[in-house]
């Protein structure tokens, strides 16, 4: 996690580099810090707590002013937060300096070695070691900083993307990546570098995103070369044109990124089946499925591999693939997966679904399955992202930037994306009539208006979100296709508004949390029609009964459930693979409201980073 950010070239570096720690705070917001080369001295500010507290302190205690810079910001994994394990972090002569995101997991080792050297160390950190490393071999073998870095590099098992600067020698950064991503945005005569594009967007559209093992010196007004880091091959690299542009990046009138995503949703769902559903025709096009039809749909076993929220996607799409293509599907979280002794085959397909592309746990998983012969299919949404590398095929969400740490709109366009892919394979297999095909194409096409309509009770869910905003624990209950969604519910509800809440299968109730329900415990209970309505009737009859205090997501126009329940909160009807889309959004906007009311930083929860490279 972290975010790393750093400028060379002829502009003042100070506020570029400030504005891209801003954009890069969903990677972590712990502590931040700025090095800054002013044409004589390197100066350094950084500081425990968010940018805009490092904000007012730099510029309380350094000039900002210079046209080198690299800055950082962290999420904690050697060493608490605080001002000393903070980055960018100083070498011993204080020479270099070195922002760095990810781990160096031999660092003891390392350190110690370095310890009888009489190197000294001040904070905690790995990254710290690492710079002295560098430092050391400079010293050592009399290399420039590239070469050091690389030998140092070497020496290293671990996770990185780093950025290290030579005070002595001012005119270049050198970079190196491996499992952290890095982009290096390329202007005219000037050279950007950060975790992802989003911190460059507005000054160049030109882009290289470094591969995994490659390193970078980037020289003042000259040239950015590419090396491999084990053998030093010259690699010519990839200029890419961005897409990305500087709204989608920004709030755009709403008062939080996670408000705005929820309501991109419409849209968000249209940009991901545009170009890909063809109702007229009654096609849908993928190219990542197209092009390996035979191999996805001749899966003997699709496996689904995910964290968090978009594991919460995957359940729903082991239900869709199942009921519509009769490919036996099973869902893993990742970590797991990639962590026991699996029994995969050649004739498995594995999905992996990440918004960020870059999760540690779910891009191990995926290396595992390919090593023992299955076909990778990613599900990302950040385009270029190190997941959409690694695995063999896939189909981008398309959702455009979601930059709150609470998942929304990946969420349903990583459904959206499956639906049309499990469809597609249906088709292909025979499994699904033509005129059920249409329908399902046709009842896609209504699912932006539906979630407009769904938005539209958003002051009712305000109004629910304030009777109880002071509840201890809240418990979700939904079945079948819904039953994901419930899961997806109580973890917005916790990681926004830290309200602990339990996701369960409804009829699960009665095997224990049932003892929870008393006159204090709000039960949201997805009670929508079609599916197993009349059973979870009978299951909200049964909170009732123990006085829980219901809030029932329903169909426009129920009468039955209105009748029992405290609240209800209603959504258009749709075809039941298809109700996640729509019930999901009532759930989202009730945490977010929870959140706000009570006073937590809904774009940035505690302890949580967007983008989860480590593992
Ligand atoms: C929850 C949330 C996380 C992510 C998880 C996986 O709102 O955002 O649970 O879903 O960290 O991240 P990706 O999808 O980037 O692999």
């Amino acid at each position: 996690m972290c975010g790393i950010v750093g400028y060379i070239g002829h502009r003042d570096a100070y506020p570029v580099v400030l504005k891209g720690l801003q954009r890069l705070e969903y990677r972590g917001y712990d502590s931040a810090g700025i090095a800054i080369y002013d044409g004589e001295e390197l100066k350094l500010c950084k500081t425990q707590g968010k940018v805009a507290d490092l904000k007012e302190k730099l510029e309380n205690t350094i000039t900002t002013h210079g046209n080198v810079a690299i800055g950082h910001t962290r999420w904690a994994t050697h060493g608490v937060p605080n001002d000393v394990n903070s980055h960018p972090h100083y070498s011993n002569s204080g020479d270099l300096v070195i922002i760095h995101n990810g781990i160096i997991e031999n660092y003891d080792a390392l350190k110690k070695e370095l310890q009888t050297r009489g190197y000294t160390f001040k904070s905690d950190t790995d990254t710290e070691v690492l710079v002295n490393l560098i430092e050391d071999v400079i010293l050592k073998e009399n290399v420039k900083l590239g070469k050091a870095v690389q030998i140092a590099l070497n020496q290293t098992i671990g996770a990185y993307a780093i950025a290290v600067y030579n005070k002595s020698k001012p005119d270049e950064i050198v970079v190196a990546r491996l499992g952290s991503p890095l982009a290096i945005g390329v202007g005219e005569d000037e050279f950007f570098i950060a975790s992802d594009a989003s911190p460059f967007i507005e000054f160049t559209k030109n882009a290289i995103y470094l591969e995994d093992g490659e390193m970078a010196v980037i020289r003042r007004n000259k040239e950015v070369k590419v090396r491999k880091i084990q053998d030093d091959t010259l690699v010519d690299p990839y200029l890419q044109e961005l897409q990305l542009n500087l709204e989608q990046i920004e709030k755009g009138g709403y008062d939080h990124f996670m408000l705005k995503e929820i309501h991109e949703q419409p849209t968000a769902i249209k940009d991901t089946y545009r170009g890909r559903m063809l109702p007229d025709e009654g096609l849908i096009r993928m190219a990542g499925v197209d092009d390996n039809l035979e191999r996805i749909a001749n899966a003997k076993r699709i496996l689904i591999v995910a964290c968090g929220t978009s594991w919460h996607a995957g359940l729903v799409a082991e239900y869709i693939f199942e009921e519509l293509a009769r490919i036996p599907v099973e869902v893993e979280y990742a970590s797991e997966f990639r962590y026991r002794n699996p029994i995969i085959s050649e004739k498995d397909v594995i999905i992996a679904i990440s918004q960020s592309g870059e999760t540690a746990d779910t891009m191990a998983a995926i290396k595992l399955a390919k090593e023992k012969g299955a076909f990778a299919f990613g599900v990302c949404n950040v385009v270029g992202s190190s997941i959409s590398r690694e695995t063999n095929a896939g189909a981008y969400t398309h959702a455009g930037p979601e930059i709150g740490v609470a998942s929304t709109k990946a969420f349903t366009t990583q459904i959206t994306v499956l639906t049309l892919m499990a469809l597609k394979l249906a088709k292909h297999n025979g499994t699904i009539s033509n005129t059920d095909f249409r329908t399902y194409l046709q009842e896609l096409e209504l699912v932006p208006g539906k979630i407009e309509k769904a938005l539209e009770a958003d002051e009712h869910i305000k109004y629910i979100s304030d009777i109880y905003k002071d509840a201890r624990n809240c418990l979700y209950l939904g079945r079948g296709f819904n039953f994901p969604v419930a899961l997806e519910g109580a973890l917005k509800l916790k990681e926004i508004s830290y309200i602990h809440a339990e996701g369960y299968p409804a009829a699960e109730m009665k095997h224990g949390p049932i003892a929870l329900i008393d006159e204090e415990m709000p039960v949201v209970v997805i009670a929508t029609k079609k599916g197993h309505y009349e059973k979870v009737v009978s299951n909200i009859q049964e909170i009732k009964s123990r006085k829980g205090k219901i809030i029932a997501i329903v169909t426009e126009g129920d009468t039955e459930v209105r009748e029992l329940a405290d609240h209800v909160i209603e959504v258009p009807e749709t075809i039941e693979p298809l109700t996640p889309l729509v019930t999901t959004i009532p759930l989202q906007l009730l945490s977010y409201h929870i959140a706000v009311m009570l006073g937590k930083n809904v774009d940035q929860p505690r302890n949580l980073a967007k983008s989860v490279t480590v593992e």
